[in-house]
């Protein structure tokens, strides 16, 4: 998650010369991100460079970057006629840029490591339509989900069919798996999450198993783990909020999971760093079926340094184990 960002001198002297939605649309420069970011740091997966975002640029939404404060949807959805006026739109076409970075970035990686797909989740991608951007409560987005539940499940429709389009694409580019990035779901009920999200996101994932594995992932989601098991995903990503061996029996040992050290750990001593991945993986307990990972994205101020360090850590601790 952010594996190529801000932190890297590398990819802050690409985003010298391109903004970054240009960077995202330049499949070339985009996949030497990916590659680039695999080789600094010596993980054993590249996950393409894009962002979930994009699967909304082509619904004329006015997607913006802006310097420091994140994403910004000039024409946001709040109403159900603004939510009748989307139109779906071939993804084959629209997003044929991302399927392009995807092959390049299969041929750059040459086998070394393989490279992970990923989308939005329909709920953390409704809610950037309708905020308009990032938000701390989702007042908006819930409100709207309570007071025009019909026109919610139009729009978490149209977003599943157009995820599940755009995943098929990027397995069929040389995707090798995908994740599902539900990142705010957490900020939901149970009831809700089985009322209004859970069918859109196992549309959104369905069939996809049978191509590729699937990383269904989310944050603050302890309370939401058994009910996004049951919506789908090979392997449930989960953050630092639970410990991991709460959070696997929960979900269930017939699923891989994936996480969980908080990003924030990367700011500790390596010493530090090295007891917090060893504390994970001892929860891990060898079993078959732990990617670990980050419980969310590598923050801009993050010591590349540290981060080789973790990589190390876990490389060194998970062959002791073997
Ligand atoms: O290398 C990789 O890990 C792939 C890159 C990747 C990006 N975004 C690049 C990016 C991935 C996997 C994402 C996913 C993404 N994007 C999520 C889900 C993961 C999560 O964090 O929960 C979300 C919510 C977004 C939306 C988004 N994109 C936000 C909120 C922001 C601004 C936040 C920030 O850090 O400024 C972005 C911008 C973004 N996406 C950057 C990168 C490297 C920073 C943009 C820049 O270069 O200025």
């Amino acid at each position: 998650m952010r594996q190529a960002g801000r932190y890297m001198a590398e990819y802050r002297a690409v985003r010298e010369r391109l903004g970054f939605l240009e960077l995202c649309h330049h499949p070339e420069a985009a996949a030497e991100v990916t590659v680039t970011a695999v080789e600094r740091l010596g993980v054993d997966a590249a996950i393409v460079f894009a962002d979930i975002l994009l699967v909304l640029e082509p619904l004329g939404v006015g997607l913006e970057f802006t310097a420091g404060d994140g994403p910004v949807l000039q024409r946001p959805v709040r109403t159900p006629a603004d939510v009748a006026r989307l139109a779906a739109y071939d993804a084959a076409d629209a997003l044929a840029f991302v399927y392009d970075t995807v092959r390049r970035a299969r041929q750059g990686l040459a086998g070394r490591v393989p490279l992970i797909g990923f989308s939005g989740a329909p709920f953390t991608l409704a809610s950037y339509l309708i905020e308009g951007g990032g938000s701390q409560h989702y007042v908006r987005t819930k409100s709207f989900m309570y007071q025009h539940p019909a026109a919610w499940h139009d729009l978490l429709a149209l977003l599943a069919g157009l995820v599940n389009a755009y995943l098929r694409g990027q397995i069929a580019a040389g995707a090798e798996a995908v994740q599902v990035f539900d990142s705010w779901v957490g900020c939901l009920s149970p009831d809700d999450y089985r009322t209004f999200v859970s069918a859109h996101s196992r549309a959104a994932m369905a069939g996809l198993s049978a191509l590729a594995p699937v990383i269904h992932f989310g944050t603050g989601t302890g309370g939401l783990l058994t009910a996004m098991r049951d919506a789908g995903g090979d392997v449930i990503g989960v953050d630092w909020r639970i410990e991991l061996d709460t959070a696997w029996s929960a979900i269930g040992y017939d699923r891989a999971v994936q996480g969980n050290l908080d990003p924030v750990t990367l700011f500790a001593s390596p010493a530090d760093i090295r007891r917090g991945a060893a504390a994970i993986l001892n929860r891990a307990a060898r079993r078959p079926g732990h990617i670990f990972n980050l419980g969310h994205g590598i923050l801009p101020q993050t010591p590349v340094d540290h981060v080789r360090a973790l990589v190390d850590a876990v490389h060194e601790l998970s062959a002791a184990a073997r």
